[in-house]
């Protein structure tokens, strides 16, 4: 037996996205956002409310870095995404998150993130609030990479929004092979 749920906002999984820029006099805001994900391969798209201190400074500076949640950083990553610097400039500071500017983009890396995406602003509709952006480099933490260089999961916790929960959940085991597993059935 199958429930209608209603349309509501409830993707599984949906990425913890924590947005950092500077604004015209290099103040630097920080926000969470879940209503994200790749567009292209080198796009991401968000839906990124006009109101937010972040828009106004992503639309003058023109760049951002997107780095993830992570379980070891659940708080600030939550405080981020309830306090707007338009009520409080401390926020960042507040945060207890560290920066360093970005050597690819104009906008911040967060020192204890390990994992960012340095962006340029691509366009954003005011209408829609889609914030579609290009992907100009991830910067990595070493200690999240394997002896290939590739993401070692094992060492690198990002977590996921539960909507239906208001939760955050860390990503589970592994289950299967990308691109290959589905080959049994052909
Ligand atoms: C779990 C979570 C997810 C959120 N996702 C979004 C989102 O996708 N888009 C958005 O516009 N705001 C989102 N928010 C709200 C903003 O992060 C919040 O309003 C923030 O204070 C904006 O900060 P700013 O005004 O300093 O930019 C989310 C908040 C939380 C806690």
């Amino acid at each position: 037996m199958r429930k209608d749920l209603g349309a509501k906002a409830y993707l599984y999984p949906q990425p913890v996205l924590i947005i950092s820029t500077y604004d015209e006099d290099g103040n630097i805001d920080v926000m969470n956002a879940a209503w994200g994900g790749m567009s292209d391969y080198k796009k991401i798209s968000m839906c990124i409310d006009r109101g937010h201190r972040t828009t106004a400074n992503v639309l003058k500076s023109g760049a951002l870095t997107i780095a993830m949640a992570d379980s070891e950083h659940v708080i600030p990553c939550d405080y981020v995404g309830i306090v707007s610097y338009n009520k409080d400039p401390e926020k960042a500071k507040k945060s207890g998150f560290t920066f360093t500017k970005s050597g690819k983009v104009n906008a911040p890396l967060i020192n204890e993130l390990p994992f960012a995406f340095e962006c340029n602003l691509i366009s954003y509709d005011e209408k829609t609030e889609i914030m579609v952006c290009e992907i100009v480099n991830i910067s990595a933490d070493e200690r999240i990479l394997d002896e290939n260089g590739k993401i070692d999961l094992s060492v690198f916790h990002p977590i996921t929004y539960d909507a239906a929960n208001s939760a955050y959940v860390e990503l589970g085991r592994k289950v299967g092979i990308a691109f290959k597993d589905g080959k049994a059935l052909m």
